[in-house]
């Protein structure tokens, strides 16, 4: 046997990635965990994380890093070209957008490597502390709220001044998940007043705690709208038009409105039509939240402000990224929650239980794994 396990951290190639996989402080753990940790040069730059943090967290930093890699963690899935040279079997931990680069998954398959989508994690009380997309989608609500108030040409809280009064910003948020309430918390300390729709009606309880106006559609079949592990299901036609009816007549009166609704494996439902977009008040924004997942408003283009009927219309691809010290802080945390729950001290490495590892890996032994990508 050589030597403790290797894990590495890439520097993200994607444009527009600013996150890193590894913190100072998770590289700290990891050694303390047995493993030893190689990081490519400038891996944290865009966060704020010099190379000498991570030497003096113990790290090595190496251009060479992934030689001899048991495990190569990343933000996004790592070039299978750049993973020549690691350990036969090596793990590849990252968010690998398993539908969307499905030739990246087979080339991970063929170069041997086991790789593993964070996404794919479980719903379960267990692995929360290991969710991605909850750590990520918190910041996401945030910040859609930060920029729309950014672009909003008025202020969230109603002011009282000499020179008169300005009345409250009235903030819509469609899709009341992880982003979601963050979304309406947010705007709330910001003095807006607050109102939300979700197709799950456990949210109801949720927003009115958060202080905000639950807008819902009633009386129609099929409400629950709740499928496996707590996800949004396709609603019914009849229900899908009593939505946009009941949306119609709200959206009206909204300055801003912040959508997050996502189906995973889908695109995004289209939740506001350009013609609902007609009937707000120029100078309102709407933040898309699923701009890149195919939008969940007509008309918003990922990266892009667009403007309709007087209407800013705008939606990051990598919202996360818009934050990337606090973003890679919460996924380097994930990832090492993730492997240090596993770790076997007599193997010096994480051994994988089926319940989660079933569930995340995509390949293994050459071939494609997962269920979900089989199907
Ligand atoms: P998501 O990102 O998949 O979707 C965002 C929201 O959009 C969801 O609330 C969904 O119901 C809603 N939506 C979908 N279609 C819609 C439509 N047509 N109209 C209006 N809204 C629509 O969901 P997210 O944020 O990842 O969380 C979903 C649930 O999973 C939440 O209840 C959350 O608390 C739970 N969860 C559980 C975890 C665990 O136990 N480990 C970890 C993370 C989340």
């Amino acid at each position: 046997m050589g030597g403790p396990l290797r894990i590495a951290i890439v520097r993200e190639r994607a444009p527009g990635e600013t996150r890193v996989a590894a913190t100072p402080e998770t590289v700290r753990k990891f050694i303390a965990l047995g493993a030893s940790v190689a990081v490519e040069p400038g891996a944290g730059e865009a966060a704020s994380i010099a190379d000498a943090d991570y030497v003096a967290a113990g790290a090595e930093v190496s251009a060479a890093a992934v030689q001899g890699a048991g495990i190569v963690l990343g933000v996004q899935g790592p070039d299978p070209a750049a993973l020549a040279g690691t350990a036969p079997g090596a793990w590849v931990v990252a968010s690998l957008d398993p539908f969307g680069q499905r030739g990246r998954v087979d080339a991970y398959a063929a170069a041997g490597l086991e790789a593993l989508a964070m996404e794919f994690m479980p719903r379960i009380t267990r692995a929360q502390s290991m969710d991605i997309l909850s750590s990520q989608s918190n910041l996401s609500g945030y910040k859609a709220v930060i920029e729309a108030a950014n672009l909003y040409g008025r202020a969230f809280p109603m002011m009282m001044t000499a020179a008169g009064t300005i009345t409250a910003a009235r903030c819509f948020v469609m899709g009341v998940g992880v982003a979601g309430l963050q979304a309406i918390a947010t705007a709330r300390r910001l003095g807006a007043q607050v109102s939300a729709t979700d197709v799950r009606s456990a949210t109801k309880e949720q927003i009115l705690s958060l202080g905000a106006k639950p807008i819902f559609v009633e009386n129609v079949a099929g409400i629950e709208g709740e499928g496996a592990g707590g996800y949004a299901t396709e609603m019914s036609e009849e229900y899908q038009k009593a939505q946009a009816e009941l949306v119609s007549a709200h959206i009206a009166k909204q300055d801003i409105v912040i959508t997050t609704a996502l189906i995973p494996g889908r695109a995004a439902p289209r939740l506001v039509t350009d013609a609902q977009i007609a009937t707000m008040k120029p100078g309102s924004v709407i933040f898309d939240l699923a701009a890149a997942q195919g939008g969940n408003v007509e008309g918003s283009v990922p990266d892009q402000v667009t403007e309709r009927h007087g209407v800013k219309i705008l939606g990051f691809a990598n919202t996360p990224a818009r934050l990337p010290a606090d973003a890679s802080a919460l996924f380097a945390r994930n990832l090492y929650n993730f492997l240090s729950a596993f770790w076997d001290k007599e193997q010096g490495k994480p051994v994988l239980d089926a319940e989660i590892g079933d569930a995340i890996r995509l390949t293994q032994g050459g071939k494609v794994v997962s269920e979900r990508l089989r199907g």
